[in-house]
């Protein structure tokens, strides 16, 4: 209760200094999980927010988020002893709990999984408040928040929403004790209906089968998501039998005898094994179609249940908004139905869905909900595209592109810019583009992207092997003029999907006739790349065997030269859409500066590189400096 009121006078005096016109700097952070992350919130403003693998160049990097803390503060003008309230994104007491109460539940068994769990929960976790004074020299003056970590999710997904009242679904392995939860935002408060508790899970059953078909656990997921159109559902009722208890509203139990993560360092137990035919298969070992049918069985599961629950969720709150966050809410396909079959008319999706953009629904969290500020949304919404990381302006990079003695071109106009660029398009060229602040989250959205054109039917072999250094079957997503996106896919003329979270049919006008082996969804997995190759539509490059795209859609608004490129490129060739992929090879974080976007273009073989205004073209260069940066830069990154 003294705690209670404590927090209250803390708030309370916070509040009287904001009338004075004094402005509240909260720092939000993720972190010691995966994907740390820190997320700048002045005034209830989202100043900056940025995940700290893109600088430590450490894919999913869990570490104190130092390098990402200190960006946010510069971009935000300030200094650490200017914060007010640095917060956590989740409750690290109470997840020690629920740590302690599975291991006595299992005990003795999970005693190696326990033993090795306990010196970072020693060293760094259970002092928290400890670590982050440690870590952020300077912020005595802040107070430490912790808001619990569904609340972070939840926060998330509503506060930067266009909707003034919205019900919200927080979807992910798990956090404290809640792997899913239930209410509804208004106004500025969140309120909590209903929760789904550990160890009964969506995110982690997903996982599991991530795990069992050979790809790593909190990063595979895209992967056996974009597995599942080569297979078929034949295991959804076994799955159902004997894995889950799936009730109506969408809640379930598990079967934990057949999973193996409450008390060991393995997702799936024997019994699991023995049900589906064999050992978990080995990273890179030759897919199966089992492999694939696999795929498309939990992926059949999950939408099920998160179309449930979505029922479930708009027969307690009767709204026709719904926003979304967790590691599952990046289930674009899972998204896409959910837009079509309803029951909502809206929804809104927290692009850094993962545990990342803990760090911003937690600082949004501390504004709205505990200091009590009105909340105005914004018609689009308050994420600005997205676009919340670094930029970098054109005399570092013609300083740095000095230094390299690289040869480049430097249109005088944009225009000039624009129009070379969608003329190299045109030609088949596979373009690194760089322009403006780095996007929050796991997908490029036009800031830090590799472009192609998505009428090329070769292009998505060309770039799968050759630039991105990744599994063949992984589809490419198309990027598309808002105002046009509804002439090529299954979306409403005026539905938004700028952060590329929802997977949409290309349609039937598009489409070329499937092969008759096609149509059955054969053959076995091993021709993979032969399927991928066939060409399916007038933008074959981005279309997925099942005929889906993930679509992003592009607004003059949001993203300015991006949407002006895409345009340059409509005018030159009829053509609104391109392929949008990330600036990476596999296992590297998307690129952040010009040196990092260097360094992949010349290690790869991508034709021409945009930094801001400068063009620099492959042809033009050094060929043995490239070659020599190719296996240096391949063999900084251990394939995800
Ligand atoms: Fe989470």
């Amino acid at each position: 209760m003294l705690v209670k009121q404590l927090v209250f006078c803390f708030f309370f005096a916070v509040k009287i200094l904001n009338r004075k016109g004094v402005v509240t700097a909260i720092l939000g952070i993720s972190a010691f999980y995966h994907d740390s992350a820190a997320a700048l919130v002045v005034d209830g403003e989202i100043v900056a927010a940025a995940q700290e693998e893109r600088f430590t160049r450490k894919k999913h990097d869990a570490g104190f988020p130092s390098q990402a803390v200190a960006y946010c503060l510069s971009e935000g003008g300030l200094r650490p002893e200017q914060l007010d309230t640095v917060v956590f994104y989740d409750k690290p007491l109470i997840k020690f709990d629920r740590l302690l109460e599975t291991y006595l539940a299992y005990a003795p068994s999970g005693f190696k999984s326990f033993r090795l769990a306990m010196p970072v929960w020693l060293k760094e976790k259970l002092h928290l408040r400890r670590t982050l004074r440690k870590h952020l020299a300077g912020a005595d003056r802040a107070r430490l928040v912790f808001t619990e970590h569904h609340e972070s999710h939840a926060a998330s997904a509503f506060f930067p929403s266009p909707f003034e009242r919205a019900a919200f679904l927080t979807l992910d392995g798990v956090g404290e004790w809640s792997t899913a939860t239930l209410g509804t935002g208004e106004g500025n408060q969140l309120t909590f209906l209903k929760h789904l508790l550990f160890p009964h899970s969506l995110g982690l059953l997903y996982s599991a089968f991530t795990a069992y078909c050979g790809f790593k656990v909190n990063s595979g997921e895209y992967k056996l998501m974009g597995l599942a159109p080569f297979g078929q559902p034949v295991f959804f009722e076994q799955i159902l039998k004997h894995l889950i208890d799936l009730r109506p509203d969408g809640s379930f139990r598990m079967n934990l005898d057949y999973f193996n993560y409450c008390q060991g360092l393995t997702m799936t137990s024997e019994k699991f094994h023995r049900l589906f035919g064999g050992p978990p298969r080995k990273p890179e070992a030759l897919l199966e179609q089992r492999h694939t049918d696999l795929a498309a069985s939990i992926q059949k599961v999950l939408e099920e249940i998160v179309l449930r629950m979505a029922r479930e969720t708009h027969r307690q709150t009767g709204m026709t908004n719904l926003v979304l966050a967790g590691g599952v809410a990046l289930n674009c396909v899972a998204n896409g139905r959910l837009l079509r079959e309803g029951p909502f008319e809206n929804i809104w999706l927290q692009p850094a869905a993962g545990d990342a953009g803990g760090a911003l629904g937690a600082a949004l969290f501390v504004w709205h909900q505990l200091l009590d500020k009105p909340r105005q949304p914004a018609s689009q919404d308050s994420q600005h595209g997205s676009f919340l990381g670094p930029r970098y302006g054109s005399d570092r990079i013609a300083a740095f592109l000095t230094d390299m003695k690289a040869p480049y071109e430097k249109p005088d106009t944009e225009d000039e810019l624009l129009t070379r660029v969608a003329h190299l398009i045109g030609q088949g060229k596979v373009i690194g583009w760089f322009h403006g602040r780095m996007e929050f989250g796991p997908r490029a959205l036009g800031a830090r992207s590799i472009l192609g054109d998505a009428r090329n039917a070769s292009l998505q072999s060309v770039m799968n092997l050759k630039i991105k250094f990744r599994e063949s079957f992984r589809p490419f997503a198309p990027c598309v003029l808002l105002e046009r996106a509804s002439e090529y896919f299954d979306l409403r003329p005026d539905q938004e999907s700028p952060y590329m979270l929802l997977v949409a049919p290309v349609l039937e006008k598009h489409r070329t006739p499937p092969a008759p082996d096609d149509r059955e969804n054969k053959p076995a997995a091993g021709d993979l790349l032969e399927r991928v190759n066939r060409v399916r539509s007038t933008l074959p490059a981005i279309t997925h065997v099942d005929y889906s795209a993930r679509v992003q859609t592009v607004d003059s608004q949001r993203h300015g030269r991006f949407y002006r490129l895409l345009k340059a490129f409509e005018k030159l060739t009829g053509c609104p859409a391109l392929i949008n992929t990330s600036f990476n090879i596999r296992g590297e974080p998307i690129v952040c500066t010009p040196e990092d976007a260097y360094r992949c273009f010349l290690a790869t073989d991508m034709d021409v590189l945009v930094l801001e205004d400068f063009i620099l073209v492959k042809e033009q260069m050094d060929r043995s400096a490239a070659q020599a940066a190719h296996q240096r830069h391949l063999s900084q990154f251990e394939p995800d």
